[in-house]
């Protein structure tokens, strides 16, 4: 496996590698690795001739007051879990080299940016969408490969992927869940046991949404309501929002009549977790 830091050097190897007709699969990461990303990996070496991950921990997608500070780092340990699961490169660039002092130019995925997570972190999906893109420039790859878990990213990472003419298949992969039912996530290691506990109303919540729309109730803001009071009733709790949208372009939908996710983001203490479910209706 090989650990590189520089920019240049990443390019002129992703260059000779395609010059000598390598596929190229990629998995970007803010590390601390965890199974869900773990799995995103698996997927890449079964799609590439050489797999490469990045592991960044990108300060233009946090906002004012969030956790970038304090974001989870261990990069001993990342380097033992990708070498596992046979990772060929890992690409993990210092904060100067990626945005040196003179950077000013940002990219920015309008529509589908601006509903959930865009409403209460406004700046968010500008920061993922650079970083992205730069990333692409950087590791060239062919394959790209993305968690639903972050189920906004990924429709904005496709957005950006056909406006901008990108060549990179973009591979959408399942939420890793614990066996209690948590979605997998870096931001996991804030939560006390309390906080751990209470974090699984989201999943049940969400489970319940799937649910009513199995019996039968295709009404977004009833399915809505429902799932709200299972959520209020965790103390610990603060809901940020819960919402019904079109799977395609994240509108909020009034009818459960096409694919559509169930999104839940929410505060439990002062970690923020988000969650989601596609539910497909029956008829
Ligand atoms: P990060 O949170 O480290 O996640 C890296 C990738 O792992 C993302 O595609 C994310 O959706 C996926 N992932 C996270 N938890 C998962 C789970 N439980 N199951 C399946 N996949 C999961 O997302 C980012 O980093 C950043 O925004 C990044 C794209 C790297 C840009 O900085």
């Amino acid at each position: 496996m090989r650990f590189i830091t520089s920019i240049k050097k990443m390019q002129e190897l992703s260059e000779r590698l395609r010059k000598e007709g390598k596929v190229i699969s990629f998995v970007p990461t803010m590390g601390y690795l965890h199974h869900g990303h773990l799995s995103l990996m698996e997927e890449g070496k079964k799609r590439g001739d050489v797999l490469v991950i990045s592991i960044f921990v990108n300060p233009t997608q946090f906002g004012m007051g969030e956790d970038y500070a304090v974001y989870p780092r261990d990069l001993e340990r990342d380097k033992r879990l990708a070498e596992s699961v046979g990772v060929d490169i890992i690409f993990a660039p210092t904060e100067a080299e990626m945005y040196p002092k003179a950077y000013q130019t940002f990219v920015q995925v309008e529509e589908v940016t601006k509903n959930l997570c865009g409403v209460s972190r406004p700046t968010h999906f500008r920061g993922v969408t650079t970083v992205v893109a730069k990333l692409f420039n950087i590791v060239k790859p062919q394959v790209a490969i993305f968690g639903e878990k972050d189920f906004q990213q990924l429709v904005t990472i496709r957005q950006m992927v056909r406006d901008l003419n990108y060549e990179i298949e973009i591979v959408g992969m399942p939420t890793y869940r614990e066996d209690d039912g948590l979605a997998m996530s870096s931001r996991n290691t804030y939560l006390n046991p309390e906080e751990r506990k209470a974090a699984l109303s989201l999943y049940r919540s969400l489970k319940r949404a799937s649910e009513l729309l199995n019996l039968g109730e295709k009404r977004a803001e009833r399915i809505i309501q429902e799932v709200s009071k299972i959520m209020e009733a965790e103390e610990l709790i603060k809901v940020d929002y819960i919402k019904i949208c079109d799977s395609e372009n994240l509108k909020d939908l009034i009818t459960v009549d096409r694919e559509a996710i169930v999104a839940i983001a929410a505060k439990v203490g002062k970690t923020r977790l988000i969650d989601n479910l596609v539910l497909k209706p029956s008829h």
